[in-house]
């Protein structure tokens, strides 16, 4: 049997981006910033900072305005971005709130109809409640999106692949469109799932790419963060306003791990991508899957859109298992190696159940129209060995459809 790591995973996808990884970890850590020449940044606790004179003073002057370790963070991710800027919030839930703290009651907000579940709950649950006029579409049809418009929509939210049916859609186009409806109506892109080694929306004619840096940007699972990178100044002064006037700021020792968790994001990256064509594979050919979702697989609907806007795939993989609901939890249950956990996008893998899970909060109806049902399974492959991944779920496989 050939081996899936002859595999070419690169071939036919966009070009990596430039100087990344250099950029990753030379970018906003240069030791000539601190009179100690530390090579590593310091973490900078203090939440006040001395003033020469009354306003006069060293860039800082209270930590939730500005903070020397989470700028360090900041200047290397809106480097990874190709942005101008980046501001650090405390959650990727924080940064959609601060983000949509630049509309007012009455303006309208379409949204990709699959997206993570929280941020639907929040869209449905929060910013209509106070007068938003919220409305969500399948975005990958052009012209459903063409459709939506309307005349107060001020943003359009994109998450691509859509977690955790894995849609891709196609930034460009989106933003295109959107733009000639009205310049001024902001484009977001949820960059979660891709990270900013595999996709930069803003050079996709995006306003705002944003993260929760709780995946892959920090890629350790141990920090909540939200992460908003932007080019233009405009939207940075706005954003930069609500970064401290709403105040859901991460910590200074929040930002030192997630740079810290920078500096091997392009190795991450590429090792879960390995890893996780591997297993597609071996799930594609297995009798007891049903299908197998992985924008990677050249059997995903929008694999040529993926190629087109991304330099690789991350570790996500949602599959169907043959059967019900008792097959899928006898899977889950019998992993081993995965964690039954929620979350992605850290060094271990974890296995769960978005229609219990992820997504119980979106109603049974709107899971129903996604797809997803009792028997679809979310992974985010991590960075074991392959062939040890691959016996897990082999086994937990054989548990859930025992041989007669
Ligand atoms: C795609 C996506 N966007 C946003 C969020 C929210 O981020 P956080 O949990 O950091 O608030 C998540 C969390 O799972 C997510 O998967």
């Amino acid at each position: 049997m050939a081996s899936h790591m002859e595999n070419d995973s690169s071939a036919g996808f966009l070009h990596g981006f430039k100087s990344f990884a250099t950029d990753a970890i030379h970018v906003g850590s240069e030791p000539e910033q601190w009179s100690s020449m530390a090579v590593v940044p310091p973490i900078s606790l203090s939440t006040t900072f001395k003033q020469h004179s009354p306003g006069k003073h060293g860039g800082f002057e209270y930590s939730r305005s500005g903070n020397p370790t989470r700028n360090c963070l900041e200047r290397a991710v809106a480097a990874l971005d190709g942005a101008k800027y980046c501001l650090a919030v405390a959650s990727g839930l924080a940064a959609t709130l601060t983000i949509t703290h630049l509309f007012k009651a009455g303006d309208g907000i379409l949204s990709m109809n699959d997206v993570y579940g929280g941020t639907n709950r929040y869209f449905r649950k929060i910013a209509a409640e106070v007068g938003l006029d919220v409305s969500f579409a399948d975005l990958t049809k052009l012209e459903v999106l063409k459709a939506a418009l309307k005349p107060n929509t001020k943003m359009v939210w994109i998450e691509t692949p859509t977690n955790p049916t894995m849609r891709v859609v196609d930034i460009q186009a989106c933003a295109d469109i959107v733009h000639e409806h009205n310049k001024d109506t902001i484009v977001v892109v949820d960059n979660t799932f891709m990270s900013a080694y595999f996709q930069r929306p803003l050079a996709l004619g995006a306003d705002i790419c944003m993260y929760s840096a709780t995946k892959y940007m920090n890629g350790h699972s141990d920090v909540v963060m939200g992460l908003i990178s932007i080019t233009r100044d405009d939207l940075y002064e706005r954003l930069k306003f609500l970064q401290n006037a709403l105040g859901a700021v991460p910590s200074p020792f929040d930002c030192y791990m997630c740079n810290r968790g920078l500096k091997t994001l392009h190795l991450r990256m590429k090792q879960h991508y390995k890893n996780a064509l591997a297993v597609a594979q071996f799930l594609e050919a297995d009798p007891r899957v049903d299908k197998v979702i992985f924008p990677g697989l050249p059997s995903h609907p929008q694999h040529e859109l993926t190629k087109k806007q991304c330099t690789g795939c991350p570790g996500m993989i949602t599959f169907y298992i043959k059967g019900k609901l008792e097959h899928a939890t006898a899977f889950l249950s019998n992993l081993k190696l995965f964690a039954l956990a929620e979350s992605l996008g850290g060094y271990e893998s974890l296995a769960e159940h978005p229609a219990i899970m992820t997504h119980a909060s979106v109603c049974e109806n709107e899971r129903k129209e996604l797809g997803i049902s009792d028997t679809l399974v979310r992974l985010s492959v991590g960075l074991e060995d392959e062939e040890d991944i691959i016996a897990d779920l082999e086994q937990a496989l054989s548990a859930a459809h025992p041989k007669k």
